[in-house]
């Protein structure tokens, strides 16, 4: 297969989450690339009607490549506890969502790591708690053609939250061989172990070697 090299010049950040467009924009920013995000080019947000990761991240990345006629870069995330059968998965944001967040509706993450926490309580005192990210990053051309990428970041899951930098579960969330959540880590380290950057340095290799 060949695969298609990404040229200097503007990107849309197919993601209307603040926290992943502020780490794609660091991820990017050696490489020339002009990135604009979704929401500042006004293109709506597409319903993720997907059931995997990768389905999901297509179905932005077309829909910003369509919308705006540059190449788009969507990032579709989550969370997967290994006690929980991968749980949530694809459903990782949609756990988060409440109708009383600061007046409204919202995502509120202390409330959706309380519920994984939750799920593993009932499991016991001894539940395995492994957990990975997992990251797909999908990149689409106007023209239709797409390139994509996975990465993984394996850790285990912490109780009570600690930290306030990054974002989502980051609090919960202790990666393997350290004892920081990635809330707590120095936003650097985290992009150099997270699952974006694993994905982000396959897509380097590819479009950009
Ligand atoms: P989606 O990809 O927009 O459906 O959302 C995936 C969700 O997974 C995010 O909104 C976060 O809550 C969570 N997530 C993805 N990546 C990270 C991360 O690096 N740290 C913490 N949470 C993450």
């Amino acid at each position: 297969m060949t695969h298609r090299k990404l040229q200097p010049g503007k990107l849309v950040i197919a993601s209307h989450n603040a926290g992943k467009v502020r780490e794609i924009r660091a991820l990017l920013a050696p490489f020339g690339i002009e990135p604009i995000s979704a929401g500042e080019l006004g293109l709506p947000e597409p319903e993720e009607t997907g059931t995997s990761f990768a389905e999901n991240a297509l179905l932005k990345a077309h829909a910003s490549a369509q919308g705006s006629g540059l190449p788009a870069l969507a990032d579709d995330s989550g969370l997967c506890v290994a006690a929980l059968g991968g749980a949530p998965g694809v459903y990782t944001a949609d756990w988060a969502e409440t109708q009383q967040f600061e007046g409204g509706p919202g995502r509120d993450w202390y409330m959706a790591m309380g519920k994984v926490e939750g799920k593993l309580a009932e499991l016991g005192t001894d539940a395995d708690r492994s957990a990975y990210f997992v990251c797909i990053l999908a990149i689409a051309w106007p023209d239709g053609h797409t390139e994509i990428f996975e990465g993984r970041v394996q850790g285990s899951l912490t109780w009570p939250p600690r930290g306030l930098l990054g974002f989502g579960y980051d609090p919960v969330f202790v990666p393997e061989g350290r004892s920081e959540t990635f809330a707590e880590l120095d936003p650097a380290e985290k992009h150099a172990m997270s699952h974006r950057a694993d994905a982000f340095r396959q897509l380097v290799a590819t479009v950009f070697s």
